[in-house]
């Protein structure tokens, strides 16, 4: 794959993002889901609503560039989804749920490294409506984050001592 420009890179990353909402969407109900964990569960739940504004935002943005909201095909999740449905179709409990929060962070750190540059390449490029609402969606990226991280080390505190 060749890219011509800054520009080029940016348009491909949204429509890459694009992608990768539409499937977390899906991947999120099945956390929420699948988590035994109320906290994280609800955690999750409330990340999958606020996926749906994070997807709309990215529409907004097409709207704005004038470039068609076409989603563009991301290995990268593909893979993290995959990996997920292989462990959690043979395990359950306190294992999975433990599991599922490693993936919520792997989902988030990815995210929010694809948002971070964007936002940055969105300024740079002079899309300063693009570069707000990536802002607003990397902020809540970073929270979901904090949140997920939070309960995981809760989780391994309580595991420790109750060995
Ligand atoms: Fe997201």
């Amino acid at each position: 794959m060749t890219t011509d420009s800054t520009e080029q890179l940016l348009v491909d990353g949204l429509q890459e993002l694009y992608y990768a909402e539409e499937q977390l969407l899906d991947a999120l109900e099945t956390l929420a889901e699948q988590t035994e964990d109320e906290q994280t569960s609800q955690a999750f739940s409330e990340h999958r609503e606020e996926t749906k504004g994070q997807i709309h935002r990215l529409e907004r943005i097409f709207e704005d560039m004038g470039v068609d909201s076409e989603p563009r095909e991301e290995p990268v999740i593909d893979a993290l989804i995959q990996e997920h449905e292989a462990f959690s179709s043979e395990n359950d409990g306190e294992v999975l749920d433990r599991y599922n929060m490693a993936t919520g962070q792997k989902t988030e750190h990815y995210e929010i490294a694809a948002y971070g540059n964007l936002t940055s390449m969105a300024e740079k490029l002079g899309y300063d409506e693009a570069a707000d609402l990536l802002e607003q969606t990397l902020r809540e990226e970073e929270e979901a984050l904090e949140e997920v991280t939070e309960s995981s080390e809760q989780f391994d505190r309580q595991k420790i001592s109750s060995d």
